[in-house]
């Protein structure tokens, strides 16, 4: 006999104007959260794999050695990503640039316990910014990067506002890797696979990588690496 499926109880706790002008919410259903932007689905605590993979995959490409690394990651979301780094003893800091005020006030609230809080982490600093217009201000900085990772869209080709496109065209790529230290890996997260996108990756480093991670009732997520030799 089939177990009857018991409807999960579901909550709007908060709806506030995001910065892109349209909705942002904050859902519970059951014991998870969910985070919508505009009516699109942003981020929920169900699973990091993915997201948390996005920088795994980073940190182990990372030449052979390398300590006190320094990772730059674009979305705080409910925090997977940023925990996965905070998890590795070889990183000495954590910056993370979220859009949205709500989004990293909702961590001392709600999102905090899904990724333990990683804003309290004293390697983490969280910048309440827009990361298209902080990787252009840090072009001009002395700070190189052992990592990039971004996971700000649901890919190159559905982007949650048109400005993040930059993010994946050639010229925001010039300027990305020029953000990174010697040896650096920059990566990005999407929901399926881009071959116009990775081929512009391939235009611009020597090593690029296509890491498919498996996730339940979809096709599988897509993690981008590109680094050079
Ligand atoms: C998919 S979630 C990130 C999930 C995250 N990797 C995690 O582990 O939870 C995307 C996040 O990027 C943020 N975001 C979207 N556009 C952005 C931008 N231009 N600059 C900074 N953050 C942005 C959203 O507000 C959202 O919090």
């Amino acid at each position: 006999m089939e177990t009857p499926q018991v409807a999960e109880e579901k909550e709007t706790l908060a709806r506030v104007t995001g910065e892109t002008g349209g909705d942002l919410v904050l859902r519970r259903v059951g014991a998870h959260y969910e985070i919508y932007s505009n009516g699109v689905f942003l981020m929920d605590t169900r699973d990091g794999t993915s997201e948390r993979e996005m920088v795994r995959a980073s940190l182990a490409a990372l030449p052979r050695g390398r300590g006190r690394a320094r990772v730059l990651i674009g979305g705080l979301g409910v925090g997977f990503s940023a925990r996965e780094a905070l998890d590795d003893p070889r990183v000495s800091l954590v910056e993370v640039v979220e859009l949205e005020p709500q989004v990293i006030a909702w961590h001392d609230g709600e999102l905090g316990e899904a990724a333990g809080y990683v804003h309290r982490d004293p390697r983490c600093r969280v910048h309440n910014a827009d990361i298209v217009a902080w990787t252009e201000a840090a072009a001009g900085r002395p700070q190189r990067y052992d990592a990039i990772c971004l996971d700000t869209d649901n890919g190159p080709d559905w982007t949650v506002t048109e400005a993040n496109g930059r993010l994946y065209r050639a010229a925001g790529l010039d300027l990305l890797k020029g953000l990174l230290a010697p040896g650096g890996v920059l990566a990005f997260w999407s929901a399926n696979p881009v071959e116009s996108f990775e081929a512009l990756l391939r235009e611009r480093f020597t090593h690029v990588e296509a890491i498919e991670v498996t996730v339940a009732h979809s096709i599988p997520d897509t993690v981008y690496l590109a680094r050079e030799a």
